[in-house]
Order: C-alpha cells, then sequence, then structure tokens
C-alpha cells in the first residue's frame, strides 16, 4: 500500500509545533507556512464554535508525548527512542539537546526521512547521537521493516522507547492491529521496551461528534487514507493494544484537553 500519499500532512503539523514554540525555523518549509495560513480561518471558526481545534489538539498531544518520554527516560536508565513516522518533529533535536548522551532514531517513509535530513542539515549542533532512517511501517520484511530497523539502529541489551505520533489512524482498524502486532513482538528483543501512540475517543457531544466525523472525511479525501477513529473510549484502545501482544498499557490525558490521549503499550523480554 502506498501511503505516502499523507507525507503532505507533516507539512502542517511541522508548521504547528513552530509557531508554538516546538520547534526552530530551520525546520519550516514554506508549503507547511502557507497551509498553516490557509488554514487559519478554519482554525478560528473551529475554536469559536467547539471551544478547541486542530492546532490546539496537535501541540496537546505533542506536549503530552515529551512529557511521556522524558519520564521514561528518568525510569529506564540508557533508554533509545525511535520515532516513526517523525515528519517534521523537532523532538529529536530538543530531546538530544537535553539529553547528551541520548541516542535518539527519527524514522519516516524514505521521500520524507531524505527532506527530514535536509532540514537537519540547516540546524547547528547536532548530536552525533541522533540520526535519520527510512521504515515504511506497513512492511513486514525488507530493510525498511520495523524490526529491521529496531536491529539495525539500535542496541539490544538497551530499553528502548518507541513513538508513532499521527500515523495509526491513517489506517483501518486492522492494518492498525497488524502492525502493532508485529511491533509488540519485535519489541521482545529489548530488556524493556515502551511503545507510545495517541488515539482519539469518540466525542460525547452530538456536535463535536459531527465535527469529528466532518474532519475525518476531508482527511480521507484530501490523504486518500482510511483515515478514522479506532475505539470509542481510550481504555479500549489500551485493551486493544494488550491483545495485540503489549503485556499492559496505561492511557495519559493532557491537561486540558479531552479530544485526545496517549497509550503507552510495554513489554519485556
Ligand atoms: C500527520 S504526519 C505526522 C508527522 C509527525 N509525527 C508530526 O506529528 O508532525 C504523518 C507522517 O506519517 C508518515 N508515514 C506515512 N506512511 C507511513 C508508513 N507507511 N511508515 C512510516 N511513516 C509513514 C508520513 O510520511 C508523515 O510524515
Amino acid at each position: 500500500m502506498d501511503t505516502s500519499t499523507f507525507s503532505f500532512t507533516a507539512l502542517y503539523t511541522g508548521e504547528t509545533w513552530v509557531a508554538n514554540g516546538l520547534s526552530m525555523p530551520e525546520l519550516r518549509t514554506p508549503a507547511g507556512d502557507l497551509m498553516y495560513k490557509l488554514a487559519a480561518p478554519a482554525e478560528w471558526a473551529g475554536k469559536a464554535i467547539f471551544g478547541t481545534n486542530l492546532r490546539h489538539m496537535l501541540v496537546a498531544r505533542h506536549a503530552l508525548i515529551d512529557r511521556l518520554l522524558a519520564s521514561l527516560i528518568q525510569e529506564m536508565p540508557g533508554l533509545q527512542i525511535l520515532e516513526i513516522a517523525c515528519g517534521l518533529s523537532a523532538r529529536g533535536c530538543r530531546f538530544t539537546r537535553q539529553y547528551p548522551d541520548l541516542r535518539y532514531v527519527e524514522a519516516d517513509l524514505p521521500a520524507m526521512a531524505a527532506l527530514k535530513v535536509q532540514a537537519l542539515a540547516r540546524v547547528p549542533g547536532l548530536s552525533s547521537r541522533h540520526a535519520v532512517v527510512p521504515i515504511d511501517i506497513l512492511a513486514a520484511d525488507g530493510p525498511n521493516a520495523i524490526a529491521s530497523v529496531l536491529a539495525n539502529a539500535f542496541d539490544a541489551e538497551r530499553p528502548i522507547a518507541v513513538v508513532t505520533e499521527g500515523l495509526m489512524n491513517y489506517f483501518t482498524l486492522d492494518t492498525a492491529t497488524d502492525v502493532w502486532c508485529r511491533l509488540a513482538n519485535a519489541l521482545r528483543r529489548f530488556p524493556a521496551a515502551a511503545y507510545l501512540t495517541e488515539t482519539y475517543p469518540r466525542p460525547k457531544t452530538r456536535l463535536l461528534r459531527a465535527a469529528a466525523m466532518a474532519g475525518a472525511a476531508g482527511l480521507r479525501l484530501i490523504s486518500r487514507s482510511d483515515a478514522g477513529i479506532h475505539f470509542r473510549t481510550a481504555d479500549e484502545g489500551a485493551d486493544h493494544l494488550q491483545r495485540c501482544g503489549f503485556d499492559v498499557a496505561e492511557v495519559a490525558w493532557p491537561p486540558d484537553d479531552r479530544t485526545i490521549a496517549v497509550l503507552t503499550g510495554r513489554v519485556a523480554r
């Protein structure tokens, strides 16, 4: 399945990170800047009508994943991080500055990984422990498969955290389930592993549900994907990760947002 049709969405999120102090100007793109300006009226209307909007949710999601990763770094000495579907996220730069010994690998489809390498070349003072590699999360085998990237880019004797941010909901639940099962299995090679992914609980009010369905339909159309909501509640998402092979799974919420939650699944060797 060719999923490069939704890579462009990373340009919008990339500009959102810059505009909200979560990234640096070197990672901006002209297309992201244009998309961000064009979407401003719709974002403004969303905030006025629903009290929240896409930008607010994106920032809440990114900040929550930052917080969860920072606490995993404290909890698991020697932790290594793989950020899958990194897009133009600056987390690798921010975290390797904050934790100079951290091994941080970003991964995305080959074209997006190449764009990220170009963008990072403009950032001064990159850590030698920070790398970008190609991956295709849907590949069951071959050099870009999850298991190959984990085997080739990481030390199997140290703990690892894997993040997928803004990716899994583009897939049907069946496709996502297949990825999660393969990932849980591959992570068992490490002494301890955590996997972070966001989930979008079904909104409680009819108005918000209609807005979420319309948003998902629009996203399916422009990204030519299967974008949609997988679970009614975040707890259902956590249970599902356990059925995919994670030993335990927890739910975390941003302080002021109930449109998104982050699941952490854990496995140990
Ligand atoms: C919405 S963007 C999210 C980017 C980034 N995580 C963020 O939050 O800004 C989706 C990302 O998934 C990547 N992607 C799409 N299909 C993929 C696949 N099969 N394997 C890995 N990454 C993929 C795209 O290239 C894109 O960078």
